[in-house]
């Protein structure tokens, strides 16, 4: 099959992309697939002609133009098949403000927060006190994200997250343990334990990408009841967002209170990305879960 991997892109997780894309890269070709590399980038404009050549497109964008289904939209008009979400719900999902409030009117914990808009800034935030995280609304990979722990640390990373363009969002700190949920098809993933070093306030961009980052334990060691409670909420999210083939939830474990933070539609791909390390513990190698995605995708 001509595979086209759509990688690289825009956004400041450009680099995360392209990490993930030289593994994706090799399992193709493994695969017996002819591949066709593209980077929005550099080669936008030649997008729907390259998309008509090939049998399949593989993207692995995070943010925009993927996340945000701009490629997907393209892709659709080209009737080329790809993995993952489409572009209505792709949209939907990468501004965590949205999410947020469908899981709110849907009994899916989710720990407070408020969106503040640039004209107000600081004196925009109505409830909160710190400490809160102050995170990009439609970012991901922990940049431009802040623990704030004082008015002045609240001041900082909202004018952090409006220096990179995008609104704020503050969520309250809730304090417990990390977790992440995968979903594959229609089945819901081992669940991954993620400790942080101590260095690190929270589960930042480094510890997510340095090979010594955080302590990543799968499946992880909590109680089944509470395991198959956040996979069912992980699917639950996952339809109510009307997402497809995969995605992954991440979660706050408060006392014995799980609380989503968000899903990701395209997550990463990268050698210390967490799908690919929970669908091994599922049995799949890398090859499999890339063999697995595209046929999800071409169904
Ligand atoms: N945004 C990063 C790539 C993730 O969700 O894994
Ligand atoms: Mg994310």
């Amino acid at each position: 099959m001509r595979v086209l991997l759509i990688a690289g892109g825009w956004s400041d997780e450009r680099e995360v992309s392209l990490s993930g894309a030289k593994g994706i890269h090799s399992a193709l070709l493994e695969l017996g697939h002819e591949v066709d590399m593209l980077d929005p980038a550099q080669d936008f404009g030649n997008l729907m002609s390259r998309a008509s050549q090939a049998d399949f497109a593989f993207i692995n964008l995070h943010g925009s133009p993927g996340e945000d289904g701009l490629i997907q939209a393209i892709l659709n008009r080209t009737s080329c098949p790809y993995q993952g979400s489409g572009p209505e719900s792709s949209f939907l999902s990468l501004n965590k403000a949205a999410t947020k409030t469908i899981f709110d009117h849907n009994s899916i914990l989710t720990p407070k927060w408020e969106l503040i808009c640039s004209i107000d800034g600081c004196k925009g935030i109505q409830n909160l006190k710190p400490p809160v995280f102050i995170k990009p609304n439609s970012g991901g990979s922990s940049l431009g994200m802040t623990f704030a722990k004082t008015e002045q640390e609240m001041q900082y990373g909202i004018e952090k997250v409006f220096s990179m363009g995008d609104s704020a969002l503050v969520e309250e700190y809730t304090r417990g343990i990390e977790v992440t949920c995968g979903i594959l098809g229609d089945e819901p993933l081992p669940l991954i334990l993620i400790t942080p070093p101590e260095k690190a306030q929270f589960f930042d961009y480094n510890s997510k990408y340095a090979i010594d980052g955080a302590e990543e334990i799968c499946p992880a060691p909590i109680e089944e009841k509470l395991t198959k409670q956040i996979q069912e909420i992980t699917l639950k999210a996952h339809k109510l967002l009307g997402l497809s083939g995969y995605s992954r939830a991440d979660f706050i474990i408060s006392e014995t209170v799980p609380y989503i933070l968000e899903v990701n539609t395209l997550p990463g791909m990268t050698p210390t990305s967490l799908v690919p390390r929970a669908a091994k513990t599922a049995g799949y190698s890398f090859n499999m879960l890339i063999e697995k995605l595209i046929e999800l995708g071409k169904n």
